[in-house]
């Protein structure tokens, strides 16, 4: 990934990095749905057709890998954790990781997400006011993936390993990509050991104390299976490292924008919002001093306008808005070959605009969800991803996201502050500039 770029590549630089998703879009409106990007020695593809999407992610996922620069660039910081390993590496590390996936233990992330959201709420000012509900959620969701994974409260070595994680990738994405050979120790590579080094002592620290703490047979959290594995001499220690940092950068920055994403377009979609809180009025009784009472995973399967207004916000903000893979062997795509060595960039930022499956797509219309998308759509919907690297935090990050929400507006509403600007900043994950910023107010 530190290797020369083609020159043509390297004068798109500047127009890539300012606006990543109008360049692709810009790719896609010029060259198609099977777009070559303008790199000769480098076969890039855009690929915005879902069927395409479906051959590499679903249908011959085995002939392409996850070797990208994407995750090459990631896997600076994550190692060979489960996003970014690939073949029996891969295959193992999911199987180890699974079973604290599993649906019995999402009650308690459906506990552990209303919890995160009371406590958020009650940083609001009690007669309304401006908040970065970003930060917020930030914190909400970084206390959810705690101690629901790592079985651990968080609040020392769980926040000091989210912040190395957060400086680490910034090294990485803000990395400007020089032509200068590796080992030449330019500022950007200091940084990044110096992050990575901070990273690997968070980890341990939170793996110590959990050693300390003790495991029973019982604990099924991520981390206790994780020290069960090291014990039994399945995963090197390493390893364990690997998959504590993969879920740091996986499972919290997205949640949280999913949230802020949510929120925001609530607030600036009052009769969606006036939906959503009919319904969670008519299933949790409204606000605490009218006799309400907070969501419990018991409430899920009534809460289908708040999960359809999570949905329809990943659909315009995917949070993971490109997933990439580089074929290993030649392959057709949609009629066309495309060569061995071919990295295939699917963006789900586009996949979601296409107009013929989602009418008016800029729109904010949760209803598209309740009653269900057609089979065309649902194969273009890929927040999550599709196949078997499908997201393994998908389940997790819908029961959140739903709950965070459902609590949060269950006693106020958002509306946008005066004066905010909203800047959307592509980077590991589609971020708000500078924070969000909305009106509460109690209703
Ligand atoms: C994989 C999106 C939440 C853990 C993925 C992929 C996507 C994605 C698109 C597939 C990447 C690819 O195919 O290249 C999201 C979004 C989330 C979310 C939008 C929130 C709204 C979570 C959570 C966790 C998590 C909460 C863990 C607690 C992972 C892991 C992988 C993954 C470990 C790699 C799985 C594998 O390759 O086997 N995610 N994710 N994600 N996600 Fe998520």
């Amino acid at each position: 990934a530190d290797g020369p770029l083609p020159h043509q590549m390297v004068a798109a630089v500047p127009r890539i990095r300012a606006d990543p998703l109008a360049f692709l879009a810009s790719v896609q409106a010029r060259h198609g749905d099977l777009a070559a990007f303008p790199m000769p020695r480098l076969p890039v593809v855009l690929v915005s057709s879902p069927t395409a999407a479906r051959r590499v992610l679903v249908d011959n996922h085995r002939g392409w890998s996850k070797r990208t620069a994407q995750y090459g660039a990631l896997s600076a910081v994550t190692g060979s954790g489960l996003l970014t390993s690939d073949g029996e590496v891969w295959r193992e590390r999911r199987r180890t990781a699974q079973p604290a996936f599993h649906p019995r233990g999402l009650e308690s992330v459906a506990d552990e997400s209303v919890a995160a959201a009371r406590r958020m709420r009650a940083a609001w000012p009690t007669w309304g006011g401006v908040v970065d509900v970003d930060a917020g959620g930030l914190q909400a969701t970084l206390e959810v993936v705690g101690r629901t994974l790592f079985g651990a409260d968080v609040a020392q070595d769980g926040e000091r390993l989210v912040t190395a994680v957060l400086e680490a990738l910034e090294v990485v994405v803000g990395r400007v990509r020089t032509p200068l050979p590796a080992w030449l120790p330019t500022p950007a590579r200091r940084r990044l050991r110096r992050a990575v080094q901070e990273l690997d002592e968070a980890s341990a620290a939170l793996v110590a104390r959990r050693r300390a703490r003790g495991t029973s047979p019982d604990d099924e959290d991520l981390l206790a299976l994780l020290l069960r594995a090291v014990d039994a001499g399945d995963l090197a220690p390493h390893g364990l490292r690997d998959e504590l940092v993969t879920m740091v950068i996986a499972g919290h920055e997205t949640v949280a924008s999913a949230l802020t994403w949510t929120l925001h377009l609530l607030a600036g979609n009052p009769s969606a919002q006036a939906r959503v809180a009919e319904e969670l009025d008519e299933v949790l009784g409204g606000p605490d001093d009218r006799g309400g009472r907070s969501p419990a995973w018991g409430d899920l399967r009534s809460l289908v306008r708040t999960r359809a207004a999570v949905e329809e916000s990943l659909r315009l903000f995917p949070p993971a808005w490109v997933v990439s893979r580089r074929a290993l062997a030649e392959d057709v795509l949609d009629g066309v070959t495309v060569p061995a060595g071919t990295t295939a960039v699917i963006s789900p930022w586009l996949l979601h605009r296409r107009p013929e499956l989602f009418p008016e797509p800029e729109a904010y219309r949760p209803e598209r969800f309740e009653v269900g998308l057609d089979r065309a759509a649902r194969a273009a919907y890929l927040p999550f991803g599709a196949g078997p690297r499908l997201c393994i935090g998908r389940d997790f990050a819908l029961v959140e996201t739903t709950l965070l929400v459902a609590e949060l507006l269950r006693g106020s509403t958002v509306r946008p502050a005066p004066g905010e600007r909203v800047h959307v900043d592509a980077l590991v994950t589609m971020r708000p500039r500078g924070g969000l910023r909305l009106r509460v107010d109690p209703r």
